[in-house]
């Protein structure tokens, strides 16, 4: 990956004060909210409840902020408009995406970015259009945001360090305190979701920050611009720190009350006694945390705290932000079925000798009964499960009909582009939802030679090429395999 060191300048903030102006009124603050690596994430898919980001939700945390810290400034740290290098077949629907980001950036009153190289994926001219406000070296007040080596000259100085996040940063802390830098904001991992965590590492020369992509949080830097400012900025720990830490002790404590009843249920009373002597000296410093009050910022000197925002399904979404995807969401589906249609299907055959795909509903070529006439009671039974709902769900998704959308369909249907199975986005009638076969493989020589030639117990492997961490969070192989199975259909008989 090309190393690129980017510092940002921040366009005109007022905030800067005419030469001998009268005194600055003290204390001052500065509120800077960092964002980076979307991606073209425009919001989580909405498989799993407890999936966190989404532009409309974080336009609404950026306003919260707004309002107690008035003039809060929101910059970002590149990779915003991309995942990677365009497949051809997405690339118009993707176009539309990166627009929709631009536009919803801009609602938010996006002050500084850096080009990432996810950025220029579809070229400089199209990255123009978009009139994100990629910095220059212009000035901008009390920040000076830029390419580290040529972040304005301010009072506060942050910069943008565009490689493998805070791992690839943080060798860049001496050099960054020895440019009078005070901050350096990471971005770019690769992939996208590698080390995807919040991370501020508040004791290297200079704090260095990193923020989970996709939109998932949004970090927080509270910087106080008291006292003498060549004294450098003081970095404390702020109270997400804290919080974070009771939280870490308090979880860990709870795992070890849980093992240590189970040791003692089986028996095991030294063990037992060792894990809940554990748990107690893990509560004690949880309660030892609480109270110890937050560092006071000094008077005498610059001070800042980081903090991190998470962006969660709590937060209510921007309406405005919420109407851009919309928009965006209906000219991709446009586009993709026009394109689908165009082409006609794309469906490769199958090889020699190999199964195709023949859906549940139809007699396969050579054969005179469907799947479901040969498996009435496993085909009830089917029907009971969402699996049978699927393709429902995306035509009546939260966020708008989206069963032409090439980012969701896959899932959804049966043998997406595979020999037999739902070929476009144009082309899926018999293969909606996700039928037998997504389990138990293609069937049309199973179907005219039964039985055999099909997988007869799919295992997780299988479960997992669509409940993927990332769609399905919840996902635990044997909670999950009874749920879809029952009389009529597997162990439940
Ligand atoms: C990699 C496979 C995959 C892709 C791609 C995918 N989904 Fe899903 N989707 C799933 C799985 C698996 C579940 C069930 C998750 C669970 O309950 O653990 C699910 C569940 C859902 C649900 C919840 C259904 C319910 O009844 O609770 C919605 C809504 C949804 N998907 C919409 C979408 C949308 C919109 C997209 C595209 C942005 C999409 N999906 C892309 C696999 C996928
Ligand atoms: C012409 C009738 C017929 C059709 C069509 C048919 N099967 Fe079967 N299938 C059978 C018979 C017979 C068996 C063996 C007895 C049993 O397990 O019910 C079988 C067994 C199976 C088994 C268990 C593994 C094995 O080979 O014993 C699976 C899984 C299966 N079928 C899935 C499917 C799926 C999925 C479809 C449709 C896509 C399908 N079958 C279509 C008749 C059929
Ligand atoms: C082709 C993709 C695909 C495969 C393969 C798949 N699933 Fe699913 N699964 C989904 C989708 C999509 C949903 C969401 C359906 C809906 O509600 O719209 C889902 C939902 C579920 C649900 C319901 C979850 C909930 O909270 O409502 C369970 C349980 C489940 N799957 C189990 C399994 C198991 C076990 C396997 C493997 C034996 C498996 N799935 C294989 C796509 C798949
Ligand atoms: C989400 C994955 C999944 C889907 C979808 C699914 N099955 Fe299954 N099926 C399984 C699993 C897992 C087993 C193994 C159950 C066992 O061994 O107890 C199984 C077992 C079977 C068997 C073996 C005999 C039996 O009932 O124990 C048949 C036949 C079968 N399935 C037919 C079907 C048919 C027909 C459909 C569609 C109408 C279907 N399955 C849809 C996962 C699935």
């Amino acid at each position: 990956m090309a190393h690129r060191t980017t510092l940002l300048a921040l366009a005109a903030l007022g905030l800067a004060h005419p030469a001998g102006a009268a005194p600055r009124p003290r204390p001052r603050t500065l509120t800077i909210l960092y964002v980076a690596d979307l991606g073209g994430t425009l919001e989580p898919c909405g498989c799993s409840l407890d999936q966190r980001g989404g532009l409309p939700r974080l336009a609404t945390a950026v306003a919260r902020v707004r309002r107690e810290a008035p003039g809060a400034v929101l910059v970002a740290g590149g990779d915003l408009l991309f995942e990677g290098p365009l497949d051809p077949e997405r690339r118009d629907a993707d176009l539309v995406k990166a627009r929709a980001v631009a536009e919803a950036l801009r609602a938010m009153k996006l002050a500084a970015t850096v080009e990432g190289e996810r950025d220029l994926e579809a070229g400089e001219p199209f990255l123009r259009r978009l009139k994100l406000p990629f910095t220059s070296s212009r000035r901008l007040g009390d920040l000076g945001f830029g390419l580290l080596g040529k972040v304005p000259a301010a009072p506060f100085r942050v910069a943008v360090v565009h490689e493998r996040g805070t791992r690839g940063a943080l060798p860049h802390a001496d050099e960054a305190r020895a440019e009078g830098v005070d901050l350096i904001l990471a971005s770019h991992r690769d992939p996208l979701n590698d080390d995807d965590v919040d991370r501020a590492i508040l004791d290297a020369p200079v704090p260095v920050v990193q923020v989970r992509g996709r939109g998932q949080s949004i970090a927080r830097i509270d910087v106080r611009l008291v006292g003498d400012l060549r004294r450098g900025f003081a970095v404390l720990q702020g109270p997400a720190q804290r919080a974070e830490e009771i939280d870490l002790a308090e979880e860990r404590a709870r795992d070890y009350r849980r093992r240590g009843s189970a040791a003692e249920a089986g028996g095991r009373e030294e063990l037992a006694r060792a894990l809940s002597a554990k748990a107690t000296e893990l509560e004690e410093r949880a309660r030892a945390l609480r109270a110890v009050p937050l560092p006071a910022p000094p008077e005498d000197r610059p001070s800042l705290t980081v903090s991190f925002i998470p962006v969660g399904s709590d937060l209510p979404e921007d309406p405005a932000v919420r109407r851009v995807l919309a928009r965006a969401y209906g000219e991709m589906a446009r586009l993709n079925l026009a394109a689908a249609r165009a082409r006609g299907r794309p469906c490769p055959d199958p090889a020699r000798d190999q199964p195709a795909y023949i859906g549940v509903e139809r007699a396969p070529l050579g054969g005179n009964s469907a799947c479901k006439e040969c498996h009435p009671a496993a085909f009830a039974q089917w029907r009971t499960t969402p699996h049978a709902r699927a393709y429902a769900t995306l035509v009546h998704s939260p966020s708008g009909p989206r069963q032409y959308d090439l980012e969701c369909v896959g899932c959804h249907v049966t043998g997406w582009q595979a020999p037999g199975g739902a070929c476009s986005v144009a082309a899926v009638e018999g293969r909606e939802d996700v039928q037998c076969e997504s389990c138990h493989g293609p069937a049309s020589l199973h179907a005219v030679d039964p039985p055999g030639h099909i997988r007869r117990d799919p295992g997780e492997e299988v479960c997992r090429t669509c409940h993927t961490p990332e769609h399905s969070t919840a996902f635990e192989m044997s909670a999950y395999r009874k749920r879809i199975l029952g009389p009529g259909h597997g162990a439940g008989d």
